[in-house]
């Protein structure tokens, strides 16, 4: 009902919001960059904490601006105009603690932040928090987000697809690239599906990227297209949505923990089908980046991987497979990163494979030793692109996008029938029309949460209060509407970036100073490494909570400890 009273009160005033936000550019110091020592550091970073007035610190130490007080190059506004900026109500998530999380800007009308940002290819990141803003049902949340001629988001329904994604945790965030072709700065715009709904947004985050890192650099042939004659180019033209970045075999990587560019690198194990096999790693091995720049990927990511194991025979009737649900009616490129430190690999033609993505051939023979001019520890990776657009109509479906790694069957003179993998990135590619967006998840199972309004009346009869007040006065002031913005250049402060090897140093014993378990014993141990047993992530996997012979003390298991020690690196697992 409330939403409804505010649509009615609100309309007649609003009918197109323009954020004009600008910033200053704070040239890096040079005291940033001793402090930091990341293989990239970007130009421009903007952390715009919407609908905040003020400066915050999150958990990670990376700072937000508020987007609230007007500080710089305010433009006359040719139409009325308005924008709440809000605080979101306590739910069931902890997010509503969290920066950005705590505010959002919210509109029954159009509004439109401007950012003054130079041309290049940037990474745009939009962080939603579908909860009640004051009497604003979450429900009602239904917007399209545009990014100058690119569609990001279309009737987006943010509640749905955030109870719908299995997290706990009710936000979502989303990764954009885009590429800017002139210096005439980006235009943001957030745009109501109907009278009905409203567009929201908690966090806006844009930085300029490495050129050419996921686009197609102009002497470059460009991709592998799979199954197809031609090469596939990633055009400035283009824009990407990241859909997956996962450390193969490896542990989760916070956005602090990448290479300057604040990307998050996700677990395969949801998407490892089944989820068995060896997950080797070598935390010692001196990487040396003679392919490919420092700052394509963690570090981690190429000292952890997923193998199959030793077992010849086993590996030629099993395949590596995992299955990533994707959009159907999009072409998507595929970043496979691959680096070799095992010590029983000695060279070329030791290990052997054939990849496949959704179905078709990628590699016939991939020998990660040739990619690497035949030196372990020399982290490369290949690209492809591949179309999941199939019949007419499938627009709106989902498909499984597969990556299939299969030993060599053959009987060649190769040490190991086995594949290794260490990463895998996933970017939808725009279509023609600039369009990145695909359908809403469907409709939930009716025993899924609800949107309930809060409990605590008081508190949101406080935040109606406040935003009625806002309103009202946007009715009868031209200024007061003005609700804008601010401006930002937040060179992002970088957690200390702790080595990891300290964390690890438990994990690395032998294993015969310590318990060694079945890979069965400590599947049983954790449910099959359900995600419910995660306590904690060390530095290179996941800490389970696990019982063993039946004692009700919970013991810490490395999920990814498979490979510890030469004395155990097939299977088993070392418990410290
Ligand atoms: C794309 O744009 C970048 C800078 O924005 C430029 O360096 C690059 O050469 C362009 N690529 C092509 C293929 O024109
Ligand atoms: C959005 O999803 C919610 C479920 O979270 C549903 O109740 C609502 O009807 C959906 N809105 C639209 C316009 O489809
Ligand atoms: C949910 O949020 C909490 C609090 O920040 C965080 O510790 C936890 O890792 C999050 N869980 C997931 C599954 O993202
Ligand atoms: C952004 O929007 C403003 C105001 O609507 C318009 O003047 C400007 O040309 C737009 N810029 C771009 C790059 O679309
Ligand atoms: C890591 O790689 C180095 C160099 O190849 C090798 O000497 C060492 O044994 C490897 N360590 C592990 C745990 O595999
Ligand atoms: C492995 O995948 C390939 C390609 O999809 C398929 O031809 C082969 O039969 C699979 N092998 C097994 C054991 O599933
Ligand atoms: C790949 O093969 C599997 C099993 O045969 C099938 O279910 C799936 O639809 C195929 N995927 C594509 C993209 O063709
Ligand atoms: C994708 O694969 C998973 C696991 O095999 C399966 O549960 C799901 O139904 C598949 N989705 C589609 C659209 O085929
Ligand atoms: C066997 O290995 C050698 C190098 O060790 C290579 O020259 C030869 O081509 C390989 N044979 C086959 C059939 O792959």
């Amino acid at each position: 009902m409330g939403n409804t009273n505010l649509c009615t009160t609100v309309l007649p005033c609003l009918t197109f919001t323009t954020l004009y936000l600008a910033f200053l550019l704070l040239h890096l110091s040079n005291t940033f960059a001793i402090n930091s020592p990341s293989p990239y550091t970007p130009v421009e970073i903007i952390i715009l904490n919407c609908g905040s007035s003020d400066i915050l610190t999150a958990l990670d130490g990376r700072t937000w601006t508020g987007d609230v007080n007007l500080r710089f190059f305010l433009q006359e506004l040719s139409q009325n105009q308005a924008s709440l900026a809000t605080n979101s109500l306590k739910q069931s998530s902890s997010a509503f603690s969290q920066v950005p999380y705590t505010t959002a800007r919210l509109s029954v009308s159009p509004f439109t932040y401007i950012f003054p940002i130079t041309s290049g290819q940037k990474f745009i990141r939009l962080y939603f928090y579908p909860a009640w803003y004051g009497n604003f049902d979450r429900s009602k949340a239904l917007f399209s987000v545009k990014a100058g001629p690119f569609t990001l988001l279309r009737d987006f329904n943010a509640s749905l697809t955030a109870d719908a994604d299995g997290d706990p945790n009710d936000t979502i965030s989303r990764e954009f690239c885009v590429n800017m072709e002139e210096d005439e700065g980006l235009n943001l715009t957030f745009t109501p599906s109907d009278l009905e709904s409203f567009a929201f947004i908690n966090g806006i985050e844009i930085l300029s990227m490495p050129t050419n890192l996921y686009y197609t650099p102009p002497d470059n042939q460009g991709l592998t297209f799979i199954g197809q004659q031609n090469q596939y180019l990633i055009g400035n033209r283009t824009a990407l949505e990241t859909v997956y970045r996962i450390n193969v075999g490896g542990s989760y990587i916070s956005p602090t923990k990448d290479t300057g560019m604040f990307r998050r690198w996700e677990l395969d194990v949801e998407y490892l089908i089944p989820r068995i096999y060896a997950s080797p790693f070598n935390m010692t091995i001196e990487l040396i980046f003679a392919e490919i720049p420092l700052y394509t990927a963690p570090q981690l990511v190429y000292r952890t991987a997923r193998t199959m194991g030793p077992d010849k025979a086993f590996n030629k009737n099993h395949n590596l497979t995992w299955e990533f649900p994707v959009d159907s009616g999009f072409d998507y490129a595929v970043r496979l990163h691959f680096c070799e430190f095992q010590p029983e690999l000695v060279d070329w033609h030791d290990r052997v494979f054939l990849i496949f993505i959704a179905n078709q051939t990628a590699e016939e023979a991939a020998d990660v030793m040739v990619w690497s001019g035949r030196r372990k520890g020399v982290p490369v990776y290949k690209d492809y692109a591949v179309s999941m657009v199939g019949k007419e109509g499938d627009r709106e479906k989902k498909a499984n996008l597969s990556i299939i790694l299969q030993a060599n069957p053959k009987d060649w003179n190769t040490s190991f029938n086995d594949a290794i993998l260490n990463g895998i990135e996933i970017f939808k590619i725009s279509d023609p029309s600039g369009n990145l967006a695909g359908p809403n998840p469907g409709p939930l199972p009716l025993t899924a949460p609800t949107a309930v309004p809060p409990k605590n009346l008081v508190e949101a009869k406080t935040y109606r209060a406040t935003i009625i007040a806002v309103v009202g006065g946007g009715v009868s002031s031209f200024t007061i509407l003005l609700i804008l913005v601010v401006l930002i250049f937040r060179l992002a402060k970088r957690v200390n970036d702790s080595d990891n090897s300290t964390k690890v140093s438990g994990s690395t014993l032998p294993c015969s100073l310590s318990r060694c378990f079945s890979l069965p014993e400590i599947k049983l141990a954790t449910n099959n490494f359900d995600n419910k047993f995660i306590i904690g992530t060390g530095g290179f996997g996941d800490v389970y909570k696990g019982y063993i012979n039946g004692e009700v003390t919970p013991v810490a298991i490395d999920g990814n400890d498979e490979y510890v020690t030469d004395e155990d690196k097939y299977g088993r697992s070392c418990l410290h």
